[in-house]
């Protein structure tokens, strides 16, 4: 898909970090918007900034892990533009947890958020992309999609989860010689508000403390270390030229791909599980 000039985009989780920077590139390049996102004040004030810098933006609350509240969003994508050409599913959560410590609650809201909205996704936008004859969608993934490291096993099942679902979807999609595309992103450390997110959000739980910061060590060295991780706007403006040259594969830190290697090298050779690194 070259042309993105007028193109309608959807992104999910877009009043924050790496949709936002979607959001930014894509209004950059003269395409038209659909927000959806769970925090309506940031979704309000993401859609005045956007709008004062010249976008065509509408938003709405949604949570993806609910069917309806996808499908309402494309009927807002439709009712605002007539069509849907792009399709960002973006929103996720993540909690660090030990496998033998991880509630059952907590997997389930993980893999509703992280898989089953995409799968929402793919479901109620596919058809209306497939009406203009053209288009792409890409997911939010993750290195988690890639590699299991420890402590997130709920988000590596769901992540890898959709990298299988794109890659499926692309393989489909070329099968059947449709002019929809699909991509899959797969970031590294990226500097955003997804641990105190994931902590604001997650049913049942107390609200994070006031400073933003999240509790528990884990979760700090993993904020830490997404502290120094790229810039989301970064992230944008790579997605903003995949999906213009379709590229499948957006890959933040490309040379983190070794420890895949090193993996599948160990696979053939001593059976063994590496580390994840
Ligand atoms: N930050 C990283 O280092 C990193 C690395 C790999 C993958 N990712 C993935 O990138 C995506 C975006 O995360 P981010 O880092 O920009 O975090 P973020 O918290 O800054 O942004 C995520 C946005 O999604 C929204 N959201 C959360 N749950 C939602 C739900 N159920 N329905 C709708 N919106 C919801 C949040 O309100 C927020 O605006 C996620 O899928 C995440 O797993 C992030």
């Amino acid at each position: 898909m070259k042309e993105l000039q007028d193109r309608v985009a959807v992104i999910t989780g877009g009043a924050s970090g790496i949709g936002l920077g979607m959001a930014r590139a894509f209004a950059g390049a003269g395409m038209k918007l659909v927000i959806g996102d769970l925090d309506t004040a940031a979704l309000a004030a993401v859609q005045d900034e956007l709008r004062n810098a010249g976008a065509d933006v509408v938003g709405r609350s949604c949570d993806v892990s609910q069917l309806d509240q996808i499908e309402a969003l494309a009927d807002l994508a439709v009712d605002s533009f007539g069509g849907v050409n792009v399709l960002c599913n973006n929103a996720g959560i993540g909690i660090p947890t030990a496998t033998h410590k991880m509630k059952l609650d907590d997997w389930k809201w993980i893999i509703d958020v992280d898989l089953w909205g995409p799968i929402y996704g793919v479901n109620v936008f596919l058809p209306l992309i497939e009406e203009q004859g053209e288009g792409h969608i890409n997911a939010t993934s993750s290195m988690a999609g890639l590699m299991a490291g420890p402590m997130m096993g709920a988000y590596n099942v769901a992540k890898h989860g959709v990298v299988a679902l794109m890659a499926t979807l692309a393989r489909d999609l070329r099968g059947r010689n449709s002019a929809i595309t699909a991509s899959v992103l797969c970031p590294g450390p990226i500097n955003t508000n997804i641990s105190r997110h994931s902590v604001e959000f997650r049913p049942g739980q107390a609200k994070p403390k006031r400073d933003g910061k999240t509790s528990g060590k884990v979760a700090s060295s993993i904020q830490a270390v997404l502290e120094k991780g790229m810039d989301p706007d970064e992230v944008g403006r790579l997605v903003l030229e995949a999906i213009g040259s379709d590229e499948f594969w957006i890959l933040t830190h490309p040379r983190w791909t070794k420890a895949i290697q090193n993996q599948l090298d160990a696979m053939n050779d001593s059976r063994s599980l590496t580390d994840a690194r």
